[in-house]
């Protein structure tokens, strides 16, 4: 394998050894499909957040955020149609009782069954290759045949009879619901015209079937989304438009283009008019990262009427009223998180030793600045370094370190992507005067060298982390 193109195996024993991804309840065993942030992966996840938003919120001047709550009424997820329809093909093998997707399967024998083909055509399909696919867990291929399994996470939340599966609640399994839900909300309360957007980031739930590949497909995760309200006839134009921005996206992040890809769904859902993924190069190959989906006014007609509330929108030049049309952007954090890792990992030599090094884009690294006294025991020298930490961190999520040689301090910061370390030294003391008050700044990247003031090391980082 490449430098470029590390395999799953060393970023999971990265993301593990360096407190990035932990297993959920470990201790008991673990539990298929869920993951734990640890220290360095809650803050590396929070600045992906953090850029999306910025992106998506902060520097558009016709889109608003929302915090929509993970439950809702049942009623909205059965005029969604994930209550009759959101399934995935499940076939399970008669001799280990593993249960996969039929589609990944057929995918991993080179035949491809789109997400729209019907039970009946997948189990054609799928009877026509049986004598190839082999179960995952047992090498045999014995398998039952294929149904469909629906992937609602289903809740008793505020019912208490014991046979609440009867009328069960949902936890939502995509987060752009909330938003259609409270467009009349947005429209009656905040300053906004068509054409605008409502963005929301939040966790999301559904029952893989088979949640593989670490982060990529997991049972909990977070969705970053982005629903624009368009007219009819601008709808296909401001699709485009986004279509561009959020290629631009990953770019300005500093990923490599050729790590990235378009692929346009065939099989479109009747309502849809159009649907691109961006793909990003995994370390198991091309796979989805983004949907970038025109979903015509399929969505908010469904919730006008199941609810019979009005989320029509007023045209004012020819006094009529139309339902909005609507261009979706949406993108997961945890897939975001494990591109980000695959695309900034790196081995390199400096200084004579092969080291592990994460070219995180500043605005991304967990640790902006690691602080160190040269040595530990001279208390002058911690007096001193705790000044520094004490001003760098008002401003920037640092670390203090004063265990080990430098260098190995240095190499730790490396394997987190930490983009800059300071080092107090006698110098900083006063032993060479015109250099009082002045530390080294390391750069992560080269490992060269600066020597600065306390107010340049901060206005550095300052204009670095400006994404
Ligand atoms: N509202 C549209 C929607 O939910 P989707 O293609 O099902 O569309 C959008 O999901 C994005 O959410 C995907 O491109 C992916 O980044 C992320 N995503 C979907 N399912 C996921 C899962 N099981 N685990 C992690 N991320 C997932």
């Amino acid at each position: 394998m490449s430098k470029e193109s590390p395999t799953l195996e060393t970023i999971v024993s990265l993301a593990k050894r360096r407190g990035f991804i932990y297993p959920s309840s470990e201790i008991y065993g673990g539990f298929p499909g869920v993951y734990d942030f640890g220290p360095y992966g809650a803050e590396l996840a929070s600045n992906i957040r953090r850029a999306w938003w910025k992106a998506m919120v902060q520097e558009e001047v016709n889109i608003v955020g929302l915090d929509s709550s993970i439950f809702t009424n049942p009623k909205v997820w059965e005029a969604s149609g994930h209550v009759s329809g959101f399934s995935d093909p499940l076939v399970e093998c008669r001799a280990c009782n593993t249960r996969s997707r039929a589609d990944h399967l057929l995918e991993a024998i080179d035949v491809v069954a789109d997400e729209k083909i019907s039970l009946e055509e997948i189990n054609a399909l799928f009877d026509a290759h049986r004598k190839q696919i082999v179960c995952p867990n047992c090498g045999k291929k014995d398998f039952t045949e294929v149904r469909r399994f629906n992937l609602l996470v289903q809740s008793n939340l505020g019912n208490f009879a014991n046979d609440w599966t009867k009328e069960p609640t949902y936890l939502r399994g995509e987060t752009c619901q909330g938003i259609y839900i409270n467009f009349k909300n947005v429209v009656d309360t905040v300053r906004v015209k068509i054409p605008f957007g409502i963005a929301q980031i939040g966790k999301a739930f559904r029952n893989e079937i088979a949640p593989r590949q670490y982060i990529f497909r997991k049972r909990e995760f977070e969705q970053m989304e982005m629903q624009m309200f368009t007219r009819p006839e601008e709808a296909m134009t401001i699709y485009e438009v986004w279509r561009q921005k959020r290629w631009k996206f990953y770019l300005d992040l500093g990923f490599k283009e050729e790590n990235l890809k378009w692929h346009e769904h065939e099989n479109l859902v009747f309502y849809a008019k159009a649907a691109w993924d961006i793909e990003y190069r995994f370390p198991f190959g091309f796979k989805e990262l983004e949907g970038i989906h025109a979903r015509g006014d399929y969505d908010l007609t469904q919730h006008q009427t199941h609810s019979g509330v009005d989320l029509s929108y007023p045209d004012e030049a020819s006094g009529t009223r139309f339902v909005p049309h609507i261009v979706e952007t949406s993108v997961g954090v945890d897939r975001t998180f494990l591109a980000v890792l695959t695309e900034f990992y790196d081995e390199d030599e400096l200084g004579g030793e092969t080291r592990t090094v994460l070219r995180l884009p500043v605005a991304l690294a967990p640790i902006k600045a690691a602080v160190f006294p040269l040595l530990k025991n001279k208390p002058e020298l911690v007096a001193k370094a705790e000044e520094v930490f004490a001003v760098l961190k008002k401003e920037f999520m640092c670390e203090f370190d004063d265990n080990g040689n430098i260098g190995k301090r240095y190499r730790r910061q490396d394997e987190i992507g930490t983009p800059f370390c300071v080092t107090i030294d006698f110098d900083t003391l006063g032993e060479t005067p015109e250099l009082k008050d002045t530390v080294t700044l390391r750069h992560r990247d080269t490992g060269e060298q600066e020597r600065l003031s306390i107010s340049e090391v901060v206005e550095r980082i300052r204009q670095a982390s400006i994404y």
